[in-house]
């Protein structure tokens, strides 16, 4: 570990991971999905569970975009990259098309390479799912590097946190943000690049009539609202919710629409990084799996498409035209026991009143560690190939 970056990876966890995520798709049965997908932002977290509920729950053929660090010899590759090979090798026993890109999405070359994929193998397009978690891009007219800030503007932000490794629980001032961290974090993580894939994939005819597009949000509670919703990342995601409408606008010839789902909060390897976040996360997780609703990424998604995108009837949205799977999560009587532990919490109490272990866990699957069913002790091999990946 150095900081919250895990600087290894097992290829053999990550494999597992993967395996059961399709296990848990094909055990909720058939969707009458997308046949054609694109997932860009495929390897880790939603898209990956996107890219599995569409290949294992409707037979589609997938290409995937990514930006993951392969193997070198002695060196481990960055989990997404296992993860994009074991799914390969399983989408390909199972007769199904699956290649990958993996490259900056931000960049006009790899949206060229993906076109020209598209175009030669698939033809057309009528999902495309669109997942990217980033804290740079590389503006792809201006050349100019926006760099993305999670800080709360207006001013300053004060509230608990815990180190998630030592559940040391402290307070933390967070400063605001300036103007420019605002065009900055809206320029990575707004809506720009999403129609600007849309735009190009349209320009080639390349979606097919009716097609779909989603992009994920994220609400979450008053407790972390100054620093998540109401900051600089809130308004890159306004800034997402906006493009949606407008991408819908530019579809109409064709009939297509354009999508914002709201997600669950989850331990990614983004949301490990923002603070207050995994404090509020692992007393949700306590709530939920007491409950019995908590969800992860795959079962989020496998919703998403069951009950909503694909559930035959009008796709359910909310009154600003977004479609709600945070509901679990946001369902009042889960938000008051949140918020009544939240008084609570402090170092000494950590362990009882919250998940922390679920979520130190669920922290170490993301790498492929401590994940059951998997053999630490043999020798694995960190060169995993595939042909499919360029
Ligand atoms: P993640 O870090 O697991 O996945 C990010 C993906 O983007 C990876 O596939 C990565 O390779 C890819 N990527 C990053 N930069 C790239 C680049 N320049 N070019 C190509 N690919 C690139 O993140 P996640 O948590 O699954 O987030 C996906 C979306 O879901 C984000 O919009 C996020 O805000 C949203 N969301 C997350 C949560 C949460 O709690 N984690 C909740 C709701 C919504
Ligand atoms: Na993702």
């Amino acid at each position: 570990m150095r900081g919250f970056i895990c600087t290894t990876s097992h290829p053999d966890g990550c494999a597992q991971n993967v395996k059961n995520q399709i296990e848990y798709v094909k055990s909720k049965g058939a969707i009458d999905g997308a046949k054609k997908v694109l997932v860009i932002g495929a390897s880790t977290g939603f898209g990956l569970a996107s890219r599995i509920t569409s290949a294992f729950g409707s037979n589609a053929s997938t290409i995937g975009v990514f930006f993951e660090k392969p193997p070198s010899e002695g060196k481990t590759a960055s989990p997404g990259w296992y993860n994009s090979a074991a799914f390969e090798k399983e989408a390909h026993e199972a007769g199904l098309y699956a290649k990958s890109i993996n490259g900056d999405a931000f960049s006009n070359e790899v949206k060229k390479q993906t076109l020209d994929l598209v175009k030669k193998d698939l033809g057309q397009v009528d999902l495309i799912i669109y997942s990217l978690a980033s804290p740079v891009r590389m503006h792809p007219t201006t050349g100019v590097l926006h760099r993305s800030v999670l800080k709360p503007i207006g001013g300053v932000f004060t509230n608990k946190t815990v180190d998630f490794h030592s559940g040391k629980v402290s307070e933390i001032s967070i400063q605001p943000c300036n103007d420019e961290d605002i065009v900055n974090t809206v320029a990575v993580m707004g809506g720009e690049d999403w129609s600007m894939w849309i735009e190009a994939l349209k320009a080639e005819n390349l979606l097919a009539p009716g097609a779909t597009t989603v992009a994920y949000s994220y609400i979450g509670p008053s407790l972390t609202e100054a620093v998540y919703r109401k900051g600089t990342i809130g308004r890159a995601k306004d800034h997402l919710e906006a493009t949606a409408f407008s991408i819908t606008d530019s579809l109409a010839d064709i009939n297509g629409k354009a999508y914002v789902s709201v997600n669950k909060a989850l331990v990614t390897q983004a949301s490990s990084a923002i603070p207050v976040i995994p404090l509020y996360i692992s007393l949700l997780y306590k709530i939920m799996k007491e409950e019995g609703i908590h969800e992860g990424c795959i079962e989020q998604i496998q919703r998403l498409y069951q009950d909503r995108l694909f559930s035959g009837a009008e796709v359910a949205t909310d009154e600003k035209g977004r479609i709600r799977i945070d509901d679990l999560e946001m369902r009042p009587d889960v938000q008051e026991k949140v918020a009544q532990l939240w008084n609570e919490a402090v170092t000494e109490n950590l362990s009882e009143i919250s998940d922390l272990e679920g979520y130190r866990k669920d922290f170490y699957n993301l790498f492929g560690f401590d994940v059951e069913g998997v053999d630490y002790k043999a020798e694995a091999d960190e060169m995993v190939n595939v042909s499919s990946i360029v």
